[in-house]
């Protein structure tokens, strides 16, 4: 059965206001349907209490809903081992916490790190810090003109026997581009090399199976398959989590503490000091169940028949460059694109006022656009909440919005 999105539409509060705007920027974040909200303040206003710590029920409870949670995701990846899940603020924290722990303690000047040309910022710069802190090489795994990463080059780099980590997107930001991730990762794994995949954007889209794909680290937000903001999550290999240390000190993630020095606990808890997101952990878990609950099938087939009309629309448009994939089918998500004679940021601008949410800029994925030739693109993202109706509007829209340019 195919997915009914007025069902769906009914569930977001932000669409049951009057005048809402047409939100076409979830992969910056997604709207939260109701079941999240709710999900959130019933927690919030009579079960809240801090978790693994206290001895009475109202935190005991609160604890098994934070492992809950864990478990969930533990199911949403597939992964074997609840333990294999560590509770972060974010991916860009996930990402940071591979480099900081594991690749702080393990990597050595003259090792390497590969990284496509699609990253995020936040997949880059903790490598970029690495470097000058370690003198370690990054190595630039580049793309063609449609958006697929040049295997060639990984295998040329992986050839030369010092990468030790490659770090690919598991779908672009920018390009909606979804590199082979389960290749990669065997060909990484046949060098010798760990494989870091960024799923922030995958994670609301299509299904994944750490346990497939064989990875040995991946990491979402907790806000972009419509939970909320403030939580996220690293999968790792349980055996990698074992020899890692931790990355951050504090309450919460240690043995015992003495005068002269301290024993860090088991992971994951090694990896989450302090108080964590409950609140943001039960959320997260309404989320992820409500995702599953409508199915991969319709939420797919949804989002292709969306990609399909976005391509047809701004296909009409005259002066309008489709970065990237050159057909709907190659592009997942999200498509970028530049509008001859207008800059991103007034086009969107432009666009904002007559009611569409778009995003302009480099999408914090400046390599990407320098790869592209621009400094920055216009980005049309889609949901579940999306229609056919809303993404058609926006041709008229961007007529509009040049015919004033133009003035
Ligand atoms: C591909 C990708 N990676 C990482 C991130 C960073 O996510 P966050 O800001 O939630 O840490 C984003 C956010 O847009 C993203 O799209």
């Amino acid at each position: 059965m195919a997915l009914d999105s007025a069902v769906i539409r009914r569930q977001f509060p932000f669409l049951q206001e009057r005048k809402h705007p047409v939100y076409l920027d979830s992969a910056a974040s997604a709207q939260k349907p109701d079941c999240v909200l709710q999900a959130m303040d019933t927690f919030t206003r009579t079960r809240y209490a801090n978790v693994h710590r206290g001895l009475y029920a109202l935190s005991e409870q609160a604890t098994d809903l934070f492992e809950q949670s864990r478990n969930t995701v533990r199911t949403f990846l597939r992964a074997r081992h609840a333990d294999e899940i560590v509770f972060t603020k974010s991916t860009t924290e996930a990402l940071n916490l591979i480099a900081r722990s594991w690749g702080h303690a393990t990597l050595r000047k003259g090792d390497a790190v590969a990284l496509t040309i699609l990253e995020h910022h936040s997949a880059i710069v903790p490598w970029l810090q690495l470097k000058e802190e370690k003198g370690i090489e990054i190595v630039w795994i580049g793309i063609d003109d449609q958006g697929n990463v040049q295997r060639e080059e990984l295998t040329r780099a992986l050839g030369k026997g010092n990468v030790r980590l490659v770090s690919v997107t598991g779908l672009s930001n920018v390009l909606g581009v979804r590199p082979p991730v389960g290749e990669i990762a065997a060909e990484a794994r046949r060098a010798g090399a760990l494989v870091a995949v960024d799923a922030a954007q995958w994670i609301g889209h299509h299904p994944i199976s750490v346990r497939e794909l064989d990875c040995d680290f991946l990491a979402f937000s907790g806000h972009k398959p419509y939970g909320p903001t403030g939580i996220g999550a690293l999968y790792a290999k349980r055996e990698l989590l074992r020899s890692m240390p931790p990355f951050l000190g504090g309450g919460m993630m240690i043995r015992e503490v003495h005068r002269n020095g301290f024993t860090p606990a088991d992971a994951p808890q090694k990896f989450e000091a302090g108080t964590p997101p409950v609140t943001e952990a039960v959320g997260l878990k309404a989320a992820l169940e409500w995702l599953e609950a409508i199915g991969w099938n319709d939420i797919e087939s949804h989002e292709a028949h969306l990609m399909r009309v976005a391509f047809d629309t701004l296909r009409t448009i005259p002066g309008l460059r489709i970065l990237g994939p050159k057909t709907p089918d190659g592009a997942s998500g999200c498509v970028s694109f530049v509008v001859e004679g207008t800059h991103p940021h007034d086009l969107t601008d432009l666009l904002g006022q007559q009611g569409f949410c778009l995003r302009a800029g480099h999408h914090c994925a400046q390599p990407l656009h320098e790869r592209l030739g621009i400094p920055a693109s216009v980005r049309l993202s889609v949901a579940l909440y999306n229609t056919e109706e809303e993404i058609r509007a926006l041709g008229p829209a961007i007529a509009r919005a040049r015919s004033v340019l133009s003035k």
